[in-house]
């Protein structure tokens, strides 16, 4: 099969990303109206990290990670050598689910089932070398098993041809809780070294 271009590479996802706008599938009156697209680099060895969802942060800059998750997880980028301008960063979900009094949360069950469709599409377009699931919103929507955090964080699966990372989410409430941020740590630095980085 014939080599795709970078080029066309972001011409497919945009064109992805315009059909989700326009036809809002898996958005629902409990998420907001900001679509937050997939964001990061398509060139070179892609490694492609999937979060859960939107917050407020992301919602108003337009992007994903970039709150307290987001700096959580540039700090274990750091640790594997890698910046953000090497990788691409997206979510199961592109809309953020809000509670009734307007807060962040956690995307249901059903809800990642249907934004899964658009999850898929938008990774077989990237085709990375290497997928990394932060949470386990991600690794539930796409191995469709519950692994246990626990155990599943640091293992590799195989998803469609490519490989899959299982790691935890980078939020405030895992980052501090020490044993959680060295499981985290631990894969990270082993991330660098698959990377060639660290
Ligand atoms: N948490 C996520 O899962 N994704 C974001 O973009 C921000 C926080």
């Amino acid at each position: 099969m014939a080599a795709v271009s970078d080029a066309e590479i972001l011409s497919r996802l945009e064109r992805l990303y315009l059909r989700m706008r326009s036809d809002p599938c898996g958005r629902n009156e409990r998420m907001g109206e900001i679509f937050v697209p997939g964001s990061g680099v398509v060139e070179g060895g892609r490694i492609v990290f999937v979060g859960e969802a939107p917050g407020r942060d992301e919602e108003k800059a337009g992007r994903p990670f970039v709150g307290a998750a987001g700096k959580n997880l540039n700090t274990m980028l750091g640790l594997a050598g890698l910046s953000r301008e090497e990788v691409f960063i997206t979510n199961v979900i592109k809309y953020r689910p809000f509670t009734a009094d307007g807060g962040n949360r956690t995307p249901s069950s059903s809800e990642t089932k249907s934004a899964l469709p658009f999850l898929i599409e938008e990774l077989e377009i990237l085709s990375p070398r290497l997928v990394v699931c932060l949470g386990l919103c991600p690794a539930r929507a796409l191995l469709g098993t519950g692994p246990v955090m626990a155990e599943a964080n640091g293992k590799m699966f195989r998803w469609h041809g490519h490989d899959l990372l299982v790691t935890y989410h980078p939020s405030p409430l895992n980052f501090n809780m020490p044993s959680k941020r060295e499981a985290m740590a631990g894969v990270f630095e082993r991330l660098g070294r698959v990377a060639g980085r660290a």
